[in-house]
């Protein structure tokens, strides 16, 4: 499914809308939602929006009952400005009565970058109690290069079938990144990529139009469903869309 809003505010809407309609349903069948969140730029807005006390979404959110995972984390502490963990923080949870045992950030400071990728699998199949877990939602951003999570192209980790994180070194940024694999990514309940911008706008058409072989194009969920969410900007040069 695809929506293109007519703007980055009125995209977050949609997403914040997606979000509460899917965590109301998940607490009342199972009495808690899990979550992935996407790092980046991009999710800033939403999570700015699902905070704010003068929007009408913070109240409709059952914040005690949610899990919070990351899709994807850079290999930093998480007080350094590229911490996905410090944005989303600093963004929403520090702002919601979150329990802070359901904030399940990645372990990025651990110099291994493989040891934290194992760490944080251990604790997604034991916060879930599931060997491969459905997350009920799982919020994805897609880069200029079709990368998405820190799943880039050419990478070992698209040909991963059992790891659930993955650590894979990043050449083109010269660092380890932590992400989820496509086996985890691909059982989300609700799968949803956000994207914003006109520097978006190329990848996107060659994404949609099926060029070449990008990494989001291998998000394909077995049993959810998937999302995409653009704005206008983001989807100028994709003409049937
Ligand atoms: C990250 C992300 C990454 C991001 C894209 C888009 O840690 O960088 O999770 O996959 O979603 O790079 O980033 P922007 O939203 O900043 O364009």
């Amino acid at each position: 499914m695809l929506r293109i809003l007519a703007n980055p505010k009125d995209l977050a809407h949609a997403a914040a809308e997606h979000f509460v309609a899917r965590s109301l349903a998940a607490v009342e069948q199972r009495g808690s939602f899990s979550v992935a969140l996407s790092g980046g730029s991009t999710p800033k807005l939403l999570f700015t929006l699902l905070a704010d006390p003068n929007e009408p979404f913070r109240d409709q959110i059952p914040w005690p009952n949610i899990h919070f995972f990351w899709s994807d984390e850079r290999h930093v502490p998480p007080d350094h400005p590229d911490s996905n963990y410090r944005m989303a923080n600093e963004a929403m949870l520090s702002r919601v009565p979150v329990a802070k045992n359901n904030i399940h950030r990645v372990p990025s400071e651990n110099p291994s970058a493989t040891e934290a990728a194992s760490e944080y699998e251990q604790t997604l199949v034991e916060t879930t109690r599931q060997s491969l877990p459905q997350l009920d939602l799982i919020l994805l951003g897609l880069g200029a290069d079709g990368h998405t999570a820190s799943i880039f192209p050419g990478s070992e980790v698209l040909h991963e079938t059992k790891r659930l994180v993955a650590a894979p070194w990043v050449e083109k940024l010269k660092t380890y990144r932590i992400t989820m694999t496509l086996p985890l990514l691909n059982n989300g309940a609700s799968v949803v990529f956000l994207v914003s911008g006109s520097e978006k706008a190329e990848i996107v058409k060659n994404v949609f139009e099926g060029r070449d072989r990008y990494p989001a194009q291998a998000i394909k969920p077995t049993d959810g469903e998937l999302l995409w969410l653009l704005d206008k900007a983001a989807a100028t040069e994709t003409a049937d869309l």
